[in-house]
């Protein structure tokens, strides 16, 4: 029998490489290669980069340093970068990293089985060409199906078109593509014929999902079809855009029980002056009247979000408004970054001059104050009773992990075959990160 090939993965960034990840390693395993988690053992060793800061960037070239020294041992290995960085700097990346075989973009994982090829036979060879059409969504086999497991990601929209001053995702994932609703629903529906109980919508702007199509079912109508798939008991969605936050989708949350109450809502700032020159497209007060309508249509509803620190022009004053705003919304957890100048941005072109001694300080006390609410709203949950979705055995193994609607990880005693299932645990204790619970009804 011929041996299996081995291929080592590494995936940096958001949830949209993780999926791609999954299409990556489904589509090589179509010719001959296995996964490994040892670098020293792989015959091709890819990165899934990321370049949404600096640092993640320099990550990316960190490890690629490492690999260098493999390559010395083993001439015939293949190396190849894709994703975010590989979009953004393609041949550049040839050119500063001499012993990468191959660099394919974000619309082109499914030329990777025949640029492996290529690369074995000795050439180099990079990709990066954009397909502007929504059939790039079903170039690859539906992952996950014969795999089963209890929660999934699919992929409803791509791209991003509202070039948020500071950000690289309109440069390095394209325009805003849709993915025709019926095809949403066919995939969900093998995911749910193979056991799978939640799915999570994914897209850059998943709420702006096919606003540019009119008479194509939108957002919410694509939500009231998917809650209707047999065998999916929850339904979540991310990352949501607040200028398009409109009635429909808040009364979804009153309206689908399966639509987990959590919604993933950035703010970046909570500064008018800032938004602005965030070109956001909303102000501080309609994202707060957005949250109160949300409140109001599913009490208990978790928010989550992003904010962005130290953009350019943000003084104490415009930082004191961040900090209240977050005050005001009360979040669940907060993701919080200091801003990172991107090339080719708008924002990059902006004098900066808060300097990073007085920026850091800042995040710290945005991030010590959330700290501080997330353990409050951990420990008041103590003594409620929530609907938990098992995932499987928790990280030690020795007891169960699930989440909660609003999203909160919960650890808890009970049998393996409870994964896929949703059970009723009491709240025993609020710690940081995670709740822990005992099951009352299994
Ligand atoms: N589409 C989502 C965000 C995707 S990027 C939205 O519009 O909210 C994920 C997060 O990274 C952003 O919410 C933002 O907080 C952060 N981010 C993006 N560009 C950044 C930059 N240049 N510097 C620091 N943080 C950044
Ligand atoms: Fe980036 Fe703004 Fe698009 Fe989000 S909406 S991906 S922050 S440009
Ligand atoms: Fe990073 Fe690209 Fe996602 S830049 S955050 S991996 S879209």
């Amino acid at each position: 029998m011929k041996q299996e090939k081995l291929l080592y993965l590494e995936t940096f960034g958001c949830q949209m490489n993780v999926s791609d990840s999954e299409k990556i390693v489904a589509l090589l395993k179509g010719i001959g290669y296995g996964e490994t988690s040892e670098a020293a053992q792989a015959d091709l060793i890819l990165l899934n980069t990321c370049s949404i800061r600096a640092t993640a960037e320099n990550r990316m070239y960190g490890h690629l340093g490492k690999f260098k020294s493999l390559k010395k041992r083993k001439p015939e290995l293949i190396i190849g970068v894709g994703g975010c960085v590989a979009q953004q700097e393609g041949e550049q990346l040839l050119r500063k990293a001499p012993f990468v075989n191959l660099v394919f973009g974000t619309h082109n994982l499914q030329l990777l089985p025949e640029m492996v090829r290529a690369a074995a036979a000795g050439k180099r060879r990079i990709e990066t060409t954009f397909i502007d059409n929504e059939e790039r969504f079903d170039l690859f086999p539906i992952t996950g199906a014969e795999e089963g497991g209890v929660t999934r990601f699919v992929t409803v929209m791509q791209g991003c078109d509202n070039f948020c001053s500071y950000c690289i995702v309109p440069y390095v994932r394209g325009r805003e593509i849709s993915r025709k609703a019926e095809k949403v629903v066919q995939e969900i529906a093998q995911l749910a014929a193979a056991g799978v109980t939640e799915v999570t919508l994914l897209g850059q702007n998943v709420n702006s999902y096919d606003l540019k199509s009119p008479g194509e079912p939108d957002f919410p109508e694509l939500l009231h079809m998917v809650a209707q798939i047999e065998g999916i008991k929850r339904l979540r969605f991310t990352t949501s855009h607040p200028k398009d936050i409109s009635e429909r989708l808040i009364s979804c949350f009153a309206e689908i029980p399966k639509l987990a109450p959590h919604i993933h809502l950035p703010a970046q700032s909570g500064s008018d002056r800032i938004l602005a020159a965030m070109n956001r497209g909303y102000t501080r007060a309609q994202y707060l009247e957005k949250i109160a309508a949300l409140k109001s249509a599913c009490p208990g509803i978790q928010i989550t979000g992003d904010i962005i620190v130290g953009f350019p022009g943000e003084d104490e004053a415009a930082f004191e408004d961040t900090l209240s705003l977050v005050e005001e919304v009360q979040y669940a957890d907060l993701f919080s970054f200091i801003y990172s100048p991107r090339p080719g941005t708008k924002a990059a072109e902006l004098p900066d001059d808060a300097r990073r001694a007085e920026k850091q300080p800042r995040l710290e006390r945005l991030q010590e104050r959330q700290r501080q609410v997330t353990l409050g709203r951990n420990q008041s949950m103590v003594g409620t009773v929530q609907q938990v979705l098992v995932e499987g055995p928790s990280t030690s193994g020795e007891e169960l992990f699930g989440r909660t609607g609003g999203n909160r990880g919960t650890i808890m005693m009970g049998e393996r075959s409870l994964a896929g299932r949703v059970v009723d645990v009491r709240i025993i204790e609020g710690l940081q990160t995670l709740l822990r619970g005992e099951i009352i009804n299994a």
